[in-house]
């Protein structure tokens, strides 16, 4: 579906968080500065409302946002060096504690999470469009979606 601005992106996250389950996992991925994090901040201010800040976790790795209506893991495997590294962020503790949302899902161990929902930001020329792979469990609550 076609993402003509920023707001565009906010609103996406805005109806995933409608859809959402605990449990969930919903990778998104696209080039540096495809809007990964902007859409990721649309989901998490419309499932916690008093959170105005959503800041890119770059460097954290993990942010936790537990006041939402199912406590949000932001995650941001970009910087990610080492499997160690990535045992060491406790994901599949996160998921049993409500969502994860993943920039960068391509730096998951193989066959980690893959039933997750993965949204591909695509960007072309100025335009940009996201692509949305459901798993079997997402694919019945996205009928009409787009
Ligand atoms: N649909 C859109 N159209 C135009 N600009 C957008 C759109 N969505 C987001 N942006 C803008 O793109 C810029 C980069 O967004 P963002 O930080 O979310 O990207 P990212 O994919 O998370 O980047 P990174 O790979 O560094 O994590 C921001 O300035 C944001 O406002
Ligand atoms: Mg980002």
């Amino acid at each position: 579906m076609p993402l003509a601005g920023e707001r565009d992106t906010l609103v996406l996250g805005g109806r995933l968080a409608k859809l959402v389950r605990p449990r969930d996992v919903i990778g998104l991925r696209g080039a540096l500065g495809a809007g990964k994090t902007t859409l990721a901040r649309g989901f998490i201010q419309a499932l916690s409302p008093t959170t105005h800040d959503v800041p890119s976790p770059t460097f954290t790795l993990v942010q936790t946002y537990d006041d939402a209506k199912i406590p949000v893991f932001h995650v941001d495997l970009y910087r990610l060096t080492s499997s160690a590294d990535l045992d060491e962020l406790g994901l599949e503790d996160a998921r049993a504690q409500g969502v994860v949302v993943i920039e960068w899902p391509e730096r998951l161990g193989p066959g980690q999470f893959s039933d997750r929902l993965d949204i591909v930001i695509e960007t072309i020329g100025v335009e940009r469009r996201a692509v949305l792979t459901p798993s079997a469990s997402w694919a019945e609550r996205l009928r009409g979606f787009a």
